[in-house]
C-alpha cells in the first residue's frame, strides 16, 4: 500500500482549470519532486493534499484513508502530512522553542515538559539549539526555515510537504537549508518538494513529476525522466538553466 495516493484531482478557479486530471502515487521513504513553471499548479497541489484547497473532484488516500471525505479532522491531517512554506510562517510574538512547542501541545495535547523535550531535540536536529529562546526576528532567512523544519519535525510526520522552502532565502542561505534536507531524506523521510532548483531537485528526487498547465506532462524515477526528458520538460530545463 501507498502511503499517499492521489487520484484524478482536479481543481480550477474562476472557470480556470489549474489542476487537470493529476493523479501519482507516493510510497513510504520516497522523496517527490515536483517541477513546473510558474502557475502550472505545483502549489495547488501542494494545498490540495494539505487540506488548505478542496479539488472539484478526484480522491487523495493517505494510507488509504481519504481524507477529502466529511468527517476528516483537517488538524490531524496537517499533523501527520505537514507543510514547510515558502515564507516560514512563523509566529515572530513567540520565541522559537514556543513557535516549535505550539502545535505540539494543541494539536497533539503533549505535555508542556514533552513538547519542549521534542522541540528542543529538533532544533538540535536543524543546528539551532542555541537559538531556542531567540525570536524570530533576529535570525536570518535560513534559520527561519530551519526553525520551521524543526517545528514541523515536532509533529512526527508520516509526509513532509516542502514549497519552494529556500526560494525567499539568499543564495547563502540555500545551502544550509538544503543540508537539512537532505539528511531527512538520508534518514529515510517521506517527502514532497516543490523547488525551482534543478540540481538539488536531481540530487535529491526518488520520482520526479513535471507539471505543465495543471497537466502531469511526466512522471517517473527521477534518473528516467532527466535522462529521457518530453519535449515539454527539455523546454522547461533549458529555460530554467540558461
Ligand atoms: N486562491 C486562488 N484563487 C484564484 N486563482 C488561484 C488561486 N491559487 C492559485 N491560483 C491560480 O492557479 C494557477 C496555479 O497556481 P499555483 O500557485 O498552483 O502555481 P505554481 O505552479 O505553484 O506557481 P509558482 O511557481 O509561481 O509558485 C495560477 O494561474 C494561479 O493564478
Ligand atoms: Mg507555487
Amino acid at each position: 500500500m501507498s502511503i499517499l495516493e492521489v487520484k484524478n484531482l482536479r481543481k480550477s478557479f474562476d472557470g480556470e482549470i489549474v489542476l487537470d486530471d493529476v493523479s501519482f502515487t507516493l510510497e513510504k521513504g520516497e522523496c517527490l519532486v515536483i517541477l513546473g513553471n510558474s502557475g502550472s499548479g505545483k502549489s495547488t497541489c501542494l494545498r490540495c493534499i494539505n487540506l488548505l484547497e478542496h479539488p472539484d473532484s478526484g480522491e487523495i488516500l493517505f494510507n488509504d484513508e481519504n481524507i477529502l471525505s466529511r468527517g476528516v479532522n483537517e488538524n490531524t491531517v496537517r499533523s501527520k502530512i505537514n507543510m514547510v512554506f515558502q515564507s516560514f510562517n512563523l509566529f515572530a510574538n513567540m520565541s522559537v522553542l514556543s513557535n516549535c512547542m505550539l502545535a505540539q501541545r494543541k494539536v497533539l495535547k503533549r505535555s508542556k515538559s514533552e513538547a519542549r523535550e521534542i522541540a528542543l531535540a529538533n532544533l538540535r536536529k536543524v543546528g539551532l539549539l542555541d537559538k531556542a529562546d531567540a525570536f524570530p526576528s533576529s535570525l536570518s532567512g535560513g534559520q527561519k526555515q530551519r526553525v520551521a523544519i524543526a517545528r514541523s519535525l515536532c509533529m512526527n510526520p508520516e509526509i513532509l510537504l516542502f514549497d519552494e522552502p529556500t526560494s525567499a532565502l539568499d543564495p547563502m542561505m540555500v545551502a544550509e537549508v538544503c543540508n537539512v534536507m537532505a539528511n531527512l531524506r538520508k534518514e529515510g523521510v517521506t517527502m514532497i518538494l516543490v523547488t525551482h532548483q534543478i540540481d538539488f531537485a536531481k540530487k535529491i528526487a526518488s520520482k520526479t513529476m513535471f507539471l505543465y498547465s495543471g497537466k502531469v506532462d511526466c512522471l517517473d524515477e527521477t534518473s528516467k525522466v532527466f535522462s529521457s526528458p518530453t519535449a515539454k520538460f527539455a523546454e522547461f530545463l533549458a529555460a530554467e538553466t540558461k
